[in-house]
């Protein structure tokens, strides 16, 4: 496992996560992710972010520090941005190694080292703009950031190298290989971590951008010459490209999404496909881009960060035992939880004898500050004048995102 060096006395370690597991329990990651941990050395040493309880991960970690002449026991103290397992799973592990260094996080995060690692002794808790000194001028300096992704979030300030320890802001899946910075890829491989870093947002930051908003703010003083989350790569060359990133997912949030349609779409037996076609039809004629997803087909983690970017949704689905295509039902109810909110939306469907499908879908989406446009459902297969009434409903769709 290979240590970066970020500048004289902070390295960065990098752990690659396997790509047949999955996130959180939920979201596929194809190409993996990192789990980064930081070491910043003053005459005391200070390790930032640890990582989750697998079977390699913490030998990796020990291996890196000693090709730098360090090991578990040397750290003084072990600041933990985020309490979410990824970044301290190994935690108790840890403290047997070293049952002198001090465990630091907000009191908020050391609350969750007592309740999730039953660790009571040699905690310290830090407010927002408190400072540690580890001596031959490096003085950390603490932010809280709740949130982020969870309540008890802060991120980490280093003024002398310039260098902010974001945690799980700026981040993104994706594994490094062997490489770090932004500036050791192509811009190839940097749009790879563009749509990873939105996949992350959509699927762990989306619900919280108001908090995301409002730490950005905080970071406003700061002359920011690196950023250092704890997933994905570093940020170094060009340190706005992520900030103005994550400024544009804030406003995606409020409603300011590109001027694309996300078409969500299932069909058991082809009927609502067919009128979905002529949907896109009129879409098409109207020259706005799209993007296509069928459930259950493809993972709900990719329909998020198509959803989340796209000022326009097409839902397009059929009644199934007097209600919603279950696996339709699913994805808006994630995008419920996920604050989908301020799309403009079209809503199909084919149904049998009875229907039942929109009317849960308008239940469904009441709470979802939606921009609804006349929903169309439709017995069986589509007529002519189905077709006509669908097309002009995907040009009407793509002419709102006009306005
Ligand atoms: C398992 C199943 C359950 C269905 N339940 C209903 C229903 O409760 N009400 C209804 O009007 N139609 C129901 N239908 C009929 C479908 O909604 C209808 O065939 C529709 O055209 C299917 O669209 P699709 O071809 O896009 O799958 C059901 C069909 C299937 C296969
Ligand atoms: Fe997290
Ligand atoms: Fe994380």
């Amino acid at each position: 496992m290979k240590t970066h060096i970020i500048s004289d006395a902070v390295w960065c370690i990098p752990i690659d996560v396997d790509t047949t597991e999955l996130f959180e329990g939920i979201w596929p990651i194809p190409e993996g992710v990192s789990l980064n941990t930081y070491l910043v050395q003053g005459e005391k040493t200070a390790l930032i972010d640890l990582v989750q309880d697998r079977p390699e991960a913490p030998r990796q970690v020990e291996t890196a520090l000693a090709s730098i002449g360090s090991d578990f026991g040397k750290v003084d103290y072990l600041i933990l941005n985020h309490l979410e397992p990824d970044h301290t799973g190994w935690l108790r592990e840890f403290r047997e190694k070293n049952p002198h260094g001090e465990i630091i996080a907000t009191a908020k995060g050391i609350q969750v080292v007592k309740s999730f690692y039953k660790i009571h002794t040699g905690l310290r808790a830090v407010k927002d703009g408190e400072t540690l000194d580890l001596g031959k001028g490096k003085v950390l300096t603490f932010f809280e950031a709740p949130n982020i992704h969870w309540p008890e979030t802060m991120f980490t300030w280093d003024s002398s190298s310039g260098t902010l320890f974001s945690c799980d802001a700026f981040g993104s899946f994706g594994a490094l290989g062997g490489r770090l910075f932004d500036d050791d890829f192509n811009e190839t491989e940097l749009k790879f971590f563009e749509k990873e870093t939105l996949r992350y947002y959509a699927n762990i930051v989306a619900s919280f951008s108001a908090f995301v908003e409002r730490g950005i703010q905080k970071l406003s003083g700061l002359n920011i010459a690196c950023i250092a989350p704890s997933h994905g790569m570093v940020w170094r060359r060009d340190v706005k490209r992520i900030i103005d990133r994550y400024l544009r997912y804030v406003s995606y949030s409020k409603g300011a999404g590109e001027r694309e349609i996300a078409v969500i779409w299932g069909s058991m037996y082809g009927n609502t496909k067919k009128g979905l076609d002529a949907v896109i039809k009129g879409i098409e004629s109207e020259k706005i881009p799209y993007s296509m997803h069928r459930v259950p087909n493809d993972n709900v983690s990719y329909i998020l960060a198509d959803a989340f970017k796209s000022a326009g949704l097409v839902l397009a689905a059929p009644t199934y035992e007097y209600a919603m295509f279950p696996p339709m039902a699913y994805a808006i109810d994630i995008f419920r939880r996920k604050h989908i909110h301020n799309k403009t939306v079209l809503y199909i469907g084919s149904w049998g004898w009875i229907g039942g499908a929109k009317k849960e879908y308008e239940a469904a989406v009441a709470g979802l500050k939606w921009n609804n446009l006349d929903p169309f459902d439709w017995i069986g297969t589509p007529t002519d004048q189905d077709l006509a009434s669908l097309e002009a409903r995907g040009r009407e769709l793509a002419q709102a995102l006009k306005a």
